[in-house]
This record gives C-alpha cells, sequence and structure tokens, in this order.
C-alpha cells in the first residue's frame, strides 16, 4: 500500500506537520510525503500542449501524482482566507491536462481508483468553504474517493495548537485505520 501526503504548510514544525506526523505513525506501508511549499512545483502557465496530448510537458515533482501509482492520498492543509494556500491552488492547476483529457479531447484518462482524505488546520477566524470547493474537484480529477467521511479538522489552533486538539490527533489515528484497510472504520 503506497499513500501519498500533499502537505501545502509552509510550517515544518507547525499544526499541520504535527498532525502529518501522527498520520504517518499509525500508518502502513509506504509513504510519500509532497511539500506544496518546498517542491519545485511550477504553476500552470496555460501553454495548451497538454491540449494535443492530454500531458504536460513540464517536468517537476508533480510526476509524483501524474505517475499514479498511489492507493490513497491525503491532503493536509492550513486554511488561508477560507481556502487553500496559493501555492497549493498553485499544484492543483496542473491538473488541467485532466481537464483537457475529459473534456476537450473527450478521451477521459483512466486513473487507479483511490481513497482520499483531508487534514485541515485553522486559526479559528474563518470557514473552509473555499477548501472544500477546491479539494472536491482535485480529488474527483484523481479518481480519489471517500474524502468526506474522512475529513479531520483542527478548528481553532490560535488557542489550542493541533497537537493538543485530542479530537483531531484521534482523527487522524482513525483516519489510518481506514486508509490501511481496517473495512471496520467504514467506507
Ligand atoms: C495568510 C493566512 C491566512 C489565514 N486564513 C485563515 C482563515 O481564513 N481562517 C482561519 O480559520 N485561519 C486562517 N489562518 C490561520 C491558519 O489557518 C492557522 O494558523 C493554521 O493552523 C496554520 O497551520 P500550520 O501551522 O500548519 O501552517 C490564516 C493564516 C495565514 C498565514
Amino acid at each position: 500500500m503506497k499513500t501519498l501526503i500533499v502537505n501545502a504548510s509552509p510550517r515544518p514544525k507547525g499544526n499541520t506537520a504535527a498532525l502529518i506526523e501522527a498520520l504517518k505513525e499509525a500508518l502502513n506501508g509506504e509513504v510519500i510525503e509532497l511539500s506544496a511549499f518546498r517542491s519545485d512545483i511550477a504553476p500552470c502557465i496555460d501553454c495548451r500542449a497538454c491540449w494535443t496530448t492530454a500531458r504536460c510537458i513540464v517536468r517537476d515533482e508533480m510526476d509524483v501524482i501524474y505517475g499514479d501509482d498511489f492507493d490513497n492520498v491525503v491532503v493536509a492543509s492550513p486554511v488561508y482566507f477560507c481556502t487553500l494556500p496559493g501555492k497549493m491552488l498553485s499544484l492543483m492547476s496542473r491538473m488541467q491536462p485532466w481537464h483537457v483529457a475529459t473534456f476537450f479531447l473527450k478521451k477521459p484518462l483512466v486513473l487507479k481508483k483511490k481513497k482520499a482524505a483531508v487534514i485541515l488546520t485553522a486559526g479559528g477566524k474563518g470557514n473552509a468553504s473555499g477548501a472544500n470547493h477546491h479539494l472536491r474537484a482535485f480529488f474527483r480529477m484523481l479518481n480519489a474517493e471517500g474524502w468526506a467521511e474522512h475529513t479531520v479538522v483542527s478548528p481553532s489552533t490560535d488557542t489550542i495548537p493541533a497537537w493538543e486538539d485530542e479530537q483531531a490527533m484521534a482523527g487522524v489515528r482513525e483516519m489510518a485505520l481506514w486508509l490501511n484497510g481496517d473495512e471496520s472504520q467504514g467506507a
């Protein structure tokens, strides 16, 4: 089993990182962590090469996602302005070949079915409505399901850091059980 964790926080010892660590401790199999901030993933520049090939011509760490060789995908992110940080949106923009294949070329990419889960941390001054909107599109493109039932939020990190948020810490451990394939943890 291979799990891809996309980390959208710029803070190596922050709230999101603490929940990722707890998740990793409970996960079986191989874990690949991709940092939206520390990787060199470029944004889509609408060069339109994918309009003929359904492939992106830019080679960078986005190849981890394009390779489609993972069973689970987890997005772990702080909430910024009620949505995801810009670097994460930038990474998501590189899913444009999927859009092109599906809607322009009418030859949808055949991607492995995956489990999806989400970890969000928020200071407490806003909601995550925008984040959910983008996550829905991202997971649809990746053929990944289950995130609506498997989202863990640490909602008040300004006052309770995620590592002291017992509900969130327990939530990621449960998430790991589901990702590990323990069917008693629900669909
Ligand atoms: C630019 C920026 C925008 C933010 N916007 C929100 C927001 O809209 N709602 C909210 O609840 N918290 C917001 N926060 C607070 C972060 O979501 C919160 O501190 C988070 O736990 C940071 O996670 P990290 O320590 O893993 O990076 C914002 C923080 C920053 C730096």
